[in-house]
Parts: structure tokens; C-alpha cells; sequence
């Protein structure tokens, strides 16, 4: 099907996004492109919403006028659209008219999602994009793009990967072949997990490589971040592509890239930016020869849940905080060896399975345990100890560009610390980081 596309001009703020994801829910299909884009007309739009921004004062390509479709600009962007047609800027607060002169620009003074919604009623579309759309679209458009061609899939128990290995196999059953690669720095029991995940898919065939040996050898007193970071991303690699090799007829690799690293690398220039570049652990060689095949590159995180629950895989799945590609080595300063990442599973289970029971833990937006470089002394059983510190940390966010503490209670705090230090005979001493981003990061690294 054919969806009547709203495509949102992105002046430099978040307010792009933000339309664009409050347009899909509402089942409108709509796609983000940087103001300086020059293709607009070969989406073929129905309507165009000119976003406010940083980039206000800059004017979008002089051919959307040429489209003939209806137009909204908003805040600033507004006030620059109506100078350039010498027009007067005479909306005004909660009101959406068109322009005077110009019946086919409306104008708003600020983002106002009820009015967003009276413009797009206005441009008559039909609301058609739906997760059972997707799914059912998406479907048809792989078993014609791999025809009788098997698709390699590296499966890491995230969202966005388990969402791809489901739609995948509705479309090409055991043509399929998901790679779970254990790089020994997951969390607590998790290729357990992932196997109870996709209990709902039992013909779903997942190969399950344990490579934490060959992971832990090569991190073997490394303490440098960066390096562990490279040594993980290149390791990864090396046993994927071992793995794949095992597959000759293999002609596709398949990854969860979603909409928002679509849109974030490119920016509201039009520019490539680097913000997330180091976050691409999973990115394999050309070498491979295989061919990248990205069935949710158009879906905002939001969408590929509802269509990862469409698809009926269990909501605890869905629902996952997002979890590091290089795993908890990010969250282990100094060395990673197996006794210290046992530990920090140990420590961040207890602090999940807590969260879970006291029903918080979809009161932030991430949360996991960090092991420190550091000792402290303690008393157990009468007597003295000396071991770990680790630190908990909650945050919430929208984006991960930014974040701010959750402000969990202080008896679960109490609780959860007391649990750790009572299971966890390694760990004597929790803390709780009430750091934002920034200036601190997320992880701790
Ligand atoms: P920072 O620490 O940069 O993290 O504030 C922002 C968000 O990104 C996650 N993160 C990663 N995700 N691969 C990923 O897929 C990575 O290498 C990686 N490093 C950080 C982090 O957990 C947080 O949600």
C-alpha cells in the first residue's frame, strides 16, 4: 500500500522528531529530512510541516512552493517563510490559518500537537500506517528482495535485533539464520534469556556461540577504555565472521538499524555527524560481501516495539532498557576478567530483579550497576572486609543525548543495597550516582 507521506523539514531542533513520531501514532507516515534537502518532491508528500530551529533564519529549497500541497511552518521558521513571501505574520497563539495570500501555507506561532492534527485533517489524509501494516508490507518486500537467499542475523537480545530476527522469520522461515554471539561481558544468564524470549518461536533456530574465553584472553589486563572498546568491537568481529562463514549461500547480513540513527547521521544540515559513530560496535567489513538488509531502518524506537508485540514477542523483551553493545565492560573500570564481570551480574541482576518487583523499573529509562576500580573496608560476621565498591545508576531520558537522575525511593535504595551486600560476598559498599548528562555520560565507561 501507499501511504499518503507528511514529511517534516528539520530546522536544527527536536521538534522534527517529535512531530514526525506524534504524526506515525497517530497512523499518518511521516519522514524527516534536513531543511537544505532538495529531493522533497520525489517522496511525493502530501504535506509539508517546516519545523522552528536553530536554522530558522535559513530558507528550505524555493521547489516546495512548486509542490502544490499544503504547508505548515512553525515558530520562527514561520515568521522567515512569511518575510520571504512578503506577507504579514498575522497568526496568531493557539490558532491555525492560512497565510493571506497564500492559501496552501498555514502558519503556527508554536509547536501545538492539536493543532498539527487540525492541519493534517485539513490535507485530508488517510491514516494508514499501522504495525500490522508494516509488518505485513515489510514481508513482502524481503521475500522479493532475498528471494531463496539466506540472511545472516547477529542477535544480541536487544529490541531492536529481536524485533528484525521475528519479522525476518515471518517473512523467510529457516532462511534465517540469527547468530548470538556471547562476548562474555553480557548481562546475568543471558543467552538463557534470550532463549526464553523466543520460547514463542520455537522453529526460530538461534545459533548460540559462547566466545567470552577468546573475549576475556584478549581483555586480559587491558584497563584502557577505548581499547577494551576496540578489542570487543574487533573480536565480535572476527567470531561473527566465523560464524557467517559457515553459511556460503549466504548473500545478506541484517541489521536493527532504526529510524533515529538514520536521522541523527545525517543532522539538520544534511551533513554527516559523528555523534554516534562510536556506538557502531556490531559494524562489520565490507569484506564480507554481504549485502545490508535493514528492515526497521524507517522505525522510531517507539514503533518497533509496538511492532516487536504485534509480531508477539513477550513484552518483558519489548520492554528492555537499552543495553551497551560492548556490554558490561563498559561498566567495569579497570580490568574485565570472568570473576569481576560475575560479579557485576550478580550485583546488576539483584538491582533489575528489584526494580521489577517493586514496579519501577518502567519509572526510568535505564538502569544497571557499575563495578569500580576501587576497595573499602566493611564488617561481616564480626569481622573485617575488604572489597568492592560498585555504584547503581537510574536515569531518565529520551534520546540518551541528555539524561537526569530517576529518583527512586530511598527504602528501595536501602533495600537493594542491603540485598547486593548481603548475596554478593565480592561487593561491600554500594553508592548510588546522581550525576546528569551532562556533564557526565550515561555509562562510566
Ligand atoms: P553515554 O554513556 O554515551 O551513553 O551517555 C548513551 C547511551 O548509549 C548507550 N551506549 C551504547 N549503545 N553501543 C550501543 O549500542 C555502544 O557501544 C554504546 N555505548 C553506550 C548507553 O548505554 C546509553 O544508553
Amino acid at each position: 500500500m501507499k501511504h499518503d507521506t507528511v514529511l517534516v523539514l528539520d530546522f536544527g531542533s527536536p521538534d522534527a522528531q517529535k512531530i514526525a513520531k506524534n504524526l506515525r501514532l497517530n497512523h499518518f507516515y511521516t519522514e524527516v529530512l534536513p531543511y537544505t534537502a532538495k529531493d522533497v518532491d520525489s517522496r511525493k508528500p502530501k504535506a509539508l510541516i517546516l519545523s522552528d530551529g536553530s536554522r530558522s533564519d535559513l530558507l528550505p529549497d524555493l521547489s516546495i512552493w512548486d509542490l502544490g500541497i499544503p504547508i505548515l511552518a512553525i515558530g520562527k521558521t514561520a515568521e522567515s517563510i512569511c518575510k520571504q513571501l512578503h506577507i504579514p505574520p498575522n497568526y496568531s497563539e493557539g490558532e491555525l490559518a492560512p497565510a493571506s495570500k497564500e492559501p496552501t501555507l498555514f502558519c503556527l506561532h508554536e509547536l501545538d500537537f492539536d493543532l498539527i492534527q487540525d492541519f493534517i485533517h485539513r490535507c485530508k489524509l488517510q491514516p494508514t500506517w499501522t504495525p500490522e501494516a508494516f509488518i505485513h508490507e515489510s514481508i513482502d518486500q524481503v521475500q522479493k528482495q532475498v528471494k531463496s537467499d539466506t540472511v545472516i542475523l547477529g542477535l544480541s537480545g536487544g529490541v531492536d535485533s529481536s524485533v528484525v530476527a521475528a519479522l525476518l522469520h515471518k517473512a523467510i522461515g529457516d532462511k534465517l539464520i540469527p547468530i548470538f554471539v556471547d562476548n562474555g561481558c553480557m548481562r546475568y544468564e543471558e543467552a538463557k534469556r534470550v532463549k526464553e524470549y523466543f520460547a514463542c518461536m520455537p522453529e526460530l533456530d538461534i545459533r548460540f556461540v559462547d566466545a567470552s574465553e577468546l573475549f576475556y584472553s584478549k581483555l586480559k589486563g587491558v584497563e584502557d577504555p577505548e581499547k577494551k572498546r576496540k578489542i570487543i568491537g574487533g573480536t565480535f568481529i572476527d567470531v561473527f565472521e566465523a560464524e557467517a562463514a559457515k553459511y556460503p549461500d549466504a548473500r545478506w547480513l541484517a541489521q536493527g538499524t532504526i529510524y533515529s540513527d538514520v536521522i541523527e547521521s545525517i543532522g539538520a544540515d544534511g551533513k554527516s555527524t559523528q555523534v554516534k559513530s562510536h556506538h557502531n560496535v556490531g559494524g562489520l567489513p565490507e569484506t564480507m560481501k554481504l549485502s545490508l538488509m535493514e528492515p526497521i531502518r524507517n522505525l522510531f524506537k517507539d514503533e518497533v516495539r509496538r511492532v516487536g508485540l504485534s509480531l508477539g514477542l513477550p513484552s518483558e523483551l519489548i520492554d528492555r532498557h537499552p543495553f551497551p553493545g560492548p556490554g558490561l565492560a563498559v561498566r567495569i573500570l579497570g580490568e574485565v576478567n570472568p570473576q569481576r564481570v560475575h560479579t557485576l551480574q550478580l550485583v546488576d541482576e539483584i538491582f533489575i530483579r528489584e526494580l521489577r518487583a517493586w514496579d519501577l523499573y518502567h519509572s526510568t529509562w535505564q538502569a544497571f550497576a557499575v563495578l569500580l576500580p576501587l576497595r573499602s573496608t566493611g564488617v561481616r560476621d564480626g569481622k573485617r572486609t575488604y572489597e568492592s565498591v560498585c555504584a547503581l545508576r537510574a536515569v531518565n531520558s529520551e534520546d540518551a543525548m541528555s539524561a537526569s537522575v530517576t529518583r527512586l525511593p530511598y527504602e528501595f535504595l536501602e533495600h537493594v543495597s542491603s540485598l547486593i551486600i548481603k548475596e554478593v560476598r565480592q561487593v561491600n559498599r554500594v553508592v548510588f550516582d546522581i550525576s546528569s548528562k551532562p556533564p557526565a555520560t550515561i555509562e562510566w565507561e
